[in-house]
Parts: structure tokens; C-alpha cells; sequence
């Protein structure tokens, strides 16, 4: 607690220096999520790097995040606490798979989930997050698109759409790892609670949800729901905001292994020395930033 109490007076201390703003995705760890400017899905942290009058952005979630931010951000520096936090999901599509499967569908408008690398959003005609991946193929004025890297989301929109979808084969490994088995035995144990399941998901245990969203939407619909019990279906960090919201309310998640590896990376530590030392920042080539920003810039407009 001393420790802690010291490495926050720290950041705040450095972030006024730096006139920093801190962005934490909520399958940060609590110490990480309890400092930061701005809490949210990858959606709305994208939104609010693409707004911020700061100098710099520390983005506390994963490499793609980080990017993302760099690119709708080009003139600020944009700090990682540690660069290691990968997302596998994103590493599951590289630009020459996605080029051979354009050639193969040439009328096809590619639409990237957020979770992938700067140069494949360059390859990109339109990114989405779970937040609003339906909205986006709504919007688009085409018969068949190609959709990477996640088939679970992917199969989730393809409910939502006439339009012939092909799709990749990726998957975030901490959200498939949810069976129909585990969530049959938590509403045994739990039978006044509502499911609510991200996308992310197996299509089977997302067609169990009482609700299925993206981070953002899981938690207002707990929040306002009348109902005072959830059984959750997405990684373990959300706890922080969904008990923050509702402290009379009882969240049991699925399975204890409903956890990020790659999103735990960070730490309170870490982001303390980022700040201080200015490393690692994100670099994203300006080529590859200016076709990816098409893409994301296209996403928040819609
Ligand atoms: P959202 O933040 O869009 O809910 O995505 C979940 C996720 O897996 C982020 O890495
Ligand atoms: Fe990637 Fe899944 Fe972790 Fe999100 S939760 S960063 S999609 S591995």
C-alpha cells in the first residue's frame, strides 16, 4: 500500500510534466484502471485518443490499442507500459493472407476487426470493434464482404446481415475458451443470474446470453438492469467497473480463466516508468499510418 501510495503520487506528478493523458482498457489490472484519465473498450479509448489536446498518451491495454491511437493521433507520443502486451487474435492475420483472399473475392470490401496489426488496417476498407461491428456492415453499400481476424465475432454479424460474409479464422484465445459446459454449471449454482457474453465467444455459448455486447455494453446493461446478479462472459478486469457501478450487485464470471495474459503485462510499475523514462513509445511508419487511418477514421464516422 506504502509503495503503491508513492508510485501514484509519482505519475501524478509526471503526468502534469508531460501533460500526459492515461487511457486504460478494462482488462487492465484494478491498480492500473484505479489511475487512469479515461476507462473503456477499445471503441471508446480510440474515440478519446483521436480527441485528446495532451501531448502524450499512455495506453495502458495492448500493442493494437497503442497503435490505433498513434495513428488517429500522429503528431502525440504514445506510450505502452510494456510492449510485449500482444493480442495472439491479432497476430492470427498478416497483410500477404489478406491480400491473396482480396484477389480471390476482388468485389469484396474488407472490414478488420480493431484487434490487428497498423498494416493490415492499411489493407482495409472499414475497421469495427464489437461496439459496433453490426453498424458498420449496415453501413456499407456492398453484397460481400471479407471480415478478419475473428470467426466468433464474425459469425455474431453474419446474424445481423444479408450480406455474404467470409471469414477469417482467428479468435481471441481467453474469450473461446469458454464452453457451453461452464455456463451450464454456473446457472445451476446460479439460477436467479442473467449470462451476459461478449462476441468474442464461441457462437454457442454467445447464443446462451441474456445480453451479448462488447465491454461498454456489458457493463451499462448490468448497470441499468434490474436484475441483481450476472453471470459474465468476458475477461476478469471488467469486474473493476462493473462493481464500481453496482456495489449491491453480485458478478460471478464464467470460469477463472477468463483472464487476458497479455492485457495483465501491465502494471502499476511500469506505467509509472514509461512515463518517467519516455519508453517505449509506439512507432507506426507514416505510409502505413496514413491508408490505416482511412480506415479507422471511416469507423468513428459511422
Ligand atoms: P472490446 O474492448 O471492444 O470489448 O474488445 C474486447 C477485447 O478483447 C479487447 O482486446
Ligand atoms: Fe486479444 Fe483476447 Fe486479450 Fe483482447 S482479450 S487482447 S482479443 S487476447
Amino acid at each position: 500500500e506504502e509503495q503503491k501510495r508513492e508510485l501514484t503520487e509519482r505519475l501524478m506528478q509526471l503526468k502534469k510534466e508531460r501533460n500526459a493523458i492515461i487511457l486504460a482498457h478494462y482488462y487492465q489490472r484494478d491498480e492500473i484502471q484505479e489511475v487512469a484519465d479515461f476507462r473503456g473498450d477499445s471503441f471508446l479509448l480510440a474515440q478519446k485518443a483521436a480527441q485528446t489536446d495532451a501531448d502524450t498518451i499512455v495506453f495502458c491495454g495492448v500493442h493494437f490499442m497503442g497503435e490505433s491511437a498513434k495513428i488517429l493521433a500522429p503528431n502525440k507520443t504514445v506510450l505502452i507500459p510494456d510492449e510485449r502486451a500482444g493480442c495472439p487474435m491479432a497476430d492470427m492475420v498478416n497483410v500477404d493472407g489478406l491480400r491473396k483472399l482480396k484477389a480471390q473475392h476482388p468485389n469484396a470490401k474488407v472490414v478488420t476487426y480493431i484487434n490487428s496489426s497498423a498494416d493490415v488496417k492499411a489493407e482495409t476498407d472499414i475497421c469495427c470493434t464489437s461496439a459496433n461491428a453490426v453498424k458498420v456492415i449496415q453501413s456499407l453499400d456492398c453484397d460481400e464482404i471479407i471480415w478478419v481476424p475473428d470467426k466468433n465475432l464474425g459469425h455474431y454479424v453474419q446474424q445481423h446481415t444479408d450480406k455474404k460474409m467470409i471469414i477469417w479464422e482467428g479468435y481471441c484465445n481467453t474469450h473461446d475458451m469458454l464452453t457451453v459446459k461452464d455456463v451450464v454449471e454456473m446457472r445451476a449454482k446460479h439460477p436467479n443470474a442473467q449470462f451476459v457474453v461478449h462476441p468474442e465467444c464461441r457462437p454457442e455459448v454467445v447464443a446462451m446470453g441474456d445480453f451479448v455486447g462488447s465491454t461498454t455494453a456489458i457493463i451499462d446493461y448490468c448497470k441499468k438492469s434490474d436484475c441483481q446478479e450476472f453471470i459474465v462472459g468476458t475477461e476478469d478486469g471488467t469486474g473493476y467497473q462493473l462493481r464500481l457501478d453496482s456495489p449491491e450487485k453480485t458478478f460471478h464470471f464464467a470460469t477463472k480463466f477468463l483472464v487476458c495474459p497479455n492485457m495483465k503485462v501491465n502494471n502499476l510499475k511500469k506505467l509509472v516508468k514509461c512515463l518517467e523514462t519516455m519508453k517505449p513509445q509506439i512507432y507506426v511508419p507514416p505510409v502505413v499510418a496514413d491508408q490505416a487511418r482511412i480506415s479507422l477514421e471511416r469507423m468513428l464516422q459511422v
